[in-house]
């Protein structure tokens, strides 16, 4: 079985590039099922029914969140109905939505966790390590596969020494910059982040300009989403459905010409 997981998408410019690049993308690595980040799908924070549903019809299998999960108020209107959109199982408000979201390929059980990491990140009411003990307790699966979003590179990686024996594949997401630590760890695909779809001439998908005057004069800026040919990020992991393990890692990182 072949996963192709998509980094944090930025507002239209990421959508854009999400979108030129999927269907090849599925071809080229006979893809079986796409998983993208989406919390940044909608101008840079959070995400909307209208943007949720292209990526359902893009067959996108599932969608992930992370800290900007509820900054659009549309959120709540569909969230109980979305049934590929997962959100981080620590942060609040903790009974709207879904964190989990498990399925069958082959007859295989997947299931696709979303978590926040603590380090960095206050919105975390939990740490990552216990909820996923509880969630694996709760959700036994044949394959597990994690979204980890959160700031520190050394907490994902603990996370994953932790973890690599019970799960197949943990993802970092959230800081939009691709890690060049992929590997597959004692069966246990692993890259601290995937990156961004976003403007290639940007700070992390942001305005240059506007980023580069809070930096230097502290000024109040509205961290404006940075617009212009976009970068495409992701990995395909490959994972054998017989041993349920991982075999293989490739990190995807298209630049706009
Ligand atoms: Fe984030």
């Amino acid at each position: 079985m072949k996963v192709l997981f998509v980094g944090d998408i930025v507002g239209a410019s990421g959508r854009e590039v999400f979108f030129q690049h999927v269907d090849a993308l599925r071809k080229q690595y006979q893809v079986d099922v796409v998983i993208v980040n989406g919390e940044n799908s909608a101008h840079g924070k959070g995400i909307t029914r209208k943007i949720y549903q292209s990526f359902v019809n893009a067959k996108v299998d599932v969608v992930t969140l992370g800290n900007h999960t509820f900054s659009k108020n549309d959120i709540f209107l569909f969230i109980d109905d979305a049934d590929r959109m997962i959100r981080p199982v620590n942060m609040e408000p903790l009974n709207v939505g879904q964190a989990v979201k498990t399925f069958y390929w082959n007859g295989v059980k997947i299931g696709v966790f979303n978590l926040l990491g603590k380090v960095f990140m206050d919105q975390a009411t939990e740490s990552p390590f216990v909820a996923m003990e509880r969630l694996l307790k709760q959700y036994p699966c044949d394959i597990h596969i994690v979204d980890l979003h959160g700031e520190a590179t050394s907490e994902k990686i603990a996370f994953m020494h932790y973890f690599k024996d019970r799960v197949e594949m943990i993802v970092g997401t959230h800081t939009h910059v691709q890690t060049a630590d992929d590997m597959v760890m004692d069966g246990c695909a692993f890259i601290s982040d995937v990156g961004m779809c976003g403007s290639y001439r940007s700070v992390i998908g942001r305005d240059i300009d506007e980023t580069l005057r809070k930096l230097l004069t502290n000024e109040k800026t509205r961290f404006t989403v940075a617009t212009g040919p976009a970068v495409f990020s992701g990995v395909v992991v490959e994972i054998d459905t017989d041993s349920k393990r991982a075999v293989s890692i490739e990190k995807i990182q298209i630049r706009p010409e």
